[in-house]
């Protein structure tokens, strides 16, 4: 396979030859922000939630957008030109650049750009149809969870401690109450009514998320957004995780005990016919 070619402050290049300085903020601070989009057959997903979520989050931390979203969009689509493959995730990270150690912000500096593709494997029906298990775990997180920081200590603590636990997620707990998984959003079933935890400053706004809710509002099942327990979440008849690279992921094992009857619930299978259908029609229509 050919080398990878990314995008660094204006260039395309080899992956090989992409090379940041070690005074980078982002290198030294983790003082920068991110982003994570899918491309389905060389298309962007939901480009315009994603530039505006990446606008969020650099307002929030004060470093300036170096790029209109039409140059954004150039960036992107010239990287998935150089990468092709049938479906993408796009990586990109903005910091607040290059400068002499010290934590105050500096003055004129350039923000650094990178962005890369990465092949984008999908979940398939058999995917879905295993699904994984999940631990909870207390959000040992900081109090700002919506701006998508590339400061992932405690993201990558969590994640780890599911995996050593044998689990693929770690459900978050803050105060006795849901927020999200170390990368993933959370929804759960109870009674038939899916549940997802409001949006708020801890947790990321999902794009996945987001679109799951406009789905199932649009087929009429029952939705809230609502803040519910850990022992809400212990009792739920179905749980799932979404993200931009899992879609929607059945957490069929939780804590070491199954999760209803141990298998994907009818709720999450029909939801994960509904986006399917819905990537599809994008397809059709060429968006
Ligand atoms: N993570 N919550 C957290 C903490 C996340 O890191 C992510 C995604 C999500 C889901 O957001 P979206 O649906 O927009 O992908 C929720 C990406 C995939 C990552 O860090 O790789």
């Amino acid at each position: 396979m050919s080398e990878a070619i990314v995008y660094l402050n204006g260039e395309f290049l080899p992956l090989s030859e992409a090379k940041v300085p070690v005074l980078d903020r982002g290198f030294i601070f983790g003082d920068g922000v991110y982003e994570v989009i899918p491309a389905y057959s060389g298309r962007l997903f939901r480009i315009d939630e994603h530039l505006q979520r990446l606008q969020n989050s650099l307002d929030a931390v004060r470093i300036r957008n170096p790029y209109s979203n039409a140059e954004w969009l150039q960036v992107l689509t010239g990287l998935l030109k150089k990468n092709p493959a049938e479906d993408s995730s796009i990586y990109l990270q903005v910091t607040r650049g290059v400068a002499k150690r010290d934590h105050a912000f500096p003055a004129n500096v350039t923000p650094t750009v990178f962005a890369m593709a990465n092949p984008l494997v999908t979940t398939d029906e058999k995917t879905f149809n295993q699904g994984v298990a999940a631990i909870t775990r207390d959000d040992s997180r900081w109090q700002h969870c919506n701006v998508k920081a590339i400061t992932l200590l405690a993201n990558i603590l969590l994640r780890q401690s599911a995996i050593d636990a044998g689990a693929a997620e770690a459900i978050l707990i803050r105060n006795d109450d849901v927020t999200e998984g170390a990368a993933s959003n959370v929804f759960i079933v109870s009674k038939g009514v899916i549940k997802t935890p409001p949006k708020s400053a801890l947790l990321l706004p999902g794009i996945t998320r987001d679109l799951i809710v406009e789905l199932a509002q649009s087929h009429k099942l029952p939705i809230e957004e609502v803040t519910f327990s850990k022992d809400a979440l212990l009792a739920a008849d179905e749980i799932w995780i979404s993200s931009s690279t899992k879609e929607i992921m059945p957490v069929v094992k939780l804590d070491g005990k199954s999760v209803g009857n141990g298998q994907p619930g009818p709720v999450a299978r029909k939801l994960f016919g509904i986006f399917q259908d819905y990537k599809r029609e994008l397809k059709a229509i060429g968006r």
